[in-house]
């Protein structure tokens, strides 16, 4: 197997040593709630850049290369960022069930990268594990077919202990699956359809992104909305579908409208939820996404409606209402068919997230299988805490059903339902999910999808058998 001997430019002992020297991971953890109203946040009418929508590009021969390169985060100014073809996010790639993807990687980095598909179900050779890394200037066919139900996936590099630093660094991008189900929906679509890739990030004093890992996860000063700063959206008196991801490092949003009227969550990581929930606030934890509407019909021209951030008190985003009114109507009833996993036939795993670095114990060893899993075969899969939470966490290869949360927060949410590929753990909170691997045989991934806590260990390999 392939191993990375030197990672870049930060080394796991110095990254380890950065963190033992500090105690500040325990605040680390983005819970100030409204209390910690307004920082950073600019009201409404201040100086706003438009807000950034990446290009779309079909999966099917298309040529991703991850690069240095520079981007204008809203004002003008170039700053340097590594991005998938120029752009951060990546181009947002759109495909329909059963077609199939043929993508060539290059890596134009300094170093090593490969991508994963976060979200689709594909093999092991397809499915950027670390041990696929390519070096600067190499390449990586990817080839697969589309098997997944409609729903918002991402793609971003997963090279063992660079991926925080590569994805602070702005290489992510949306990938959307469309199938039928879908299409019968009647959803918001066109300019009406928009992927909101939220994340934080920070600058150096010259105002260039700077990434500074911490062991409590990297929390960013400043917060981006599909790679723009203090961004707005013109919209129309309609009813818009937001596909929104959690692209952060670490970070947790706490979602919320100015105005106080509900999202209509119509989905999350695997697609569509049985039926639509109406809901005030949302969290998102890295890696998770969200399928809301939000009907924009009922507000006069003129008015401004800001998704913020309840969590850190950010403005993420400003609606500025225009005057245009457009028809539609929220779905009402069932809106997907999501199958109970019944009664598991397998066995129970317990999975304990410990510190900053370890699942059960165990630091990732790229070289070790921690375990191995019946295919084809139900298990209930049992995540919990013995400190440092928030962990997400996140399953290669397969979408789960989470079935109950004890501790903690205790019980489930609304855009839990469904089918999921990440869930959060926050402190003292205990996590069943129920899981088929269906899809594959072969080599797949659990870990922490806080980002300084997969590099540092916190990760397990698996084997469908
Ligand atoms: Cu989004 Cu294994 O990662
Ligand atoms: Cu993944
Ligand atoms: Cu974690």
């Amino acid at each position: 197997m392939f191993r990375i001997e030197s990672p870049g430019r930060i080394s796991r002992r110095r990254f380890l040593g950065a963190a033992a020297g500090t105690a500040t991971w325990v605040a680390a953890g983005g819970l100030t709630g409204l209390a910690g109203a307004a920082l950073a946040a600019k009201p409404a009418g201040a100086t706003r850049n438009p807000l950034f929508i990446p290009s779309v590009a079909s999966p099917s021969g298309f040529e991703l290369t991850a690069a240095l390169g520079t981007i204008d985060l809203g004002g003008g100014r170039r700053t340097p960022a590594w991005v998938y073809n120029g752009l951060m996010p990546g181009p947002t790639l759109i495909a329909r069930a059963g077609e199939q993807a043929t993508v060539t990687l290059r890596n134009g980095l300094t170093q090593p990268t490969i991508t994963h598909w976060h979200g689709m179900l594909v093999d092991h050779e397809n499915d950027g594990h670390p041990m696929h890394v390519i070096p600067t200037g190499e390449s990586y066919n990817y080839d697969f077919p589309i098997i997944n139900r409609a729903a918002l996936n991402w793609y971003h590099p997963h090279p063992h202990m660079l991926t925080g630093e590569q994805v602070a660094m702005g290489l992510a991008g949306a990938f959307i699956v469309r199938d039928v189900e879908e299409d019968a929906l009647d959803l918001p679509e066109g300019q009406y359809e928009v992927p909101l890739v939220l994340r934080d990030t920070s600058f150096d004093s010259a105002g260039n992104i700077q990434y500074k890992p911490r062991s409590g996860g990297f929390l960013g000063t400043v917060p981006l909305v599909n790679g723009t700063r203090d961004p707005y959206l013109a919209v129309d008196r309609a009813i818009y579908r937001f596909r929104v991801l959690g692209g952060a490092n670490a970070r947790i949003f706490g979602l919320a409208l100015s105005d106080g009227r509900p999202f209509t969550v119509i989905g999350n990581d695997g697609g569509l939820l049985e039926t639509a929930a109406e809901v005030g606030q949302v969290d998102l934890a890295p890696g998770e996404r969200l399928d809301l509407l939000v009907d924009f019909r009922s507000q006069p021209a003129g008015a401004s409606v800001l998704l913020r951030d309840l969590r850190s008190g950010w403005t993420l985003l400003e609606f500025r209402i225009g005057g245009t009114l457009v028809a539609g109507s929220i779905p009402s009833g069932t809106l997907s068919t999501v199958t109970p996993l019944a009664g598991p036939s397998g066995v129970t795993r317990t999975f304990s997230f410990d510190g900053m670095t370890k699942i059960n114990g165990r630091e990732y060893d790229m070289d070790r299988i921690d375990f191995t899993v019946p295919f084809r075969v139900i298990e209930r899969w049992r995540f919990t805490t013995k400190g440092n939470a928030p962990h997400p966490v996140h399953v290669h290869g397969a979408s789960f059903q989470v079935v109950s949360r004890t501790g903690g927060r205790g019980g489930l949410f609304p855009w839990e339902g469904g089918w999921k590929d990440t869930v959060l753990l926050e402190d003292r909170e205990t996590v069943d999910v129920l899981v088929r691997f269906d899809a594959y045989k072969g080599l797949y991934l659990m870990h922490c999808h806080k980002l300084e806590h997969e590099d540092m260990g916190m990760m397990a390999n698996f084997e469908v058998v």
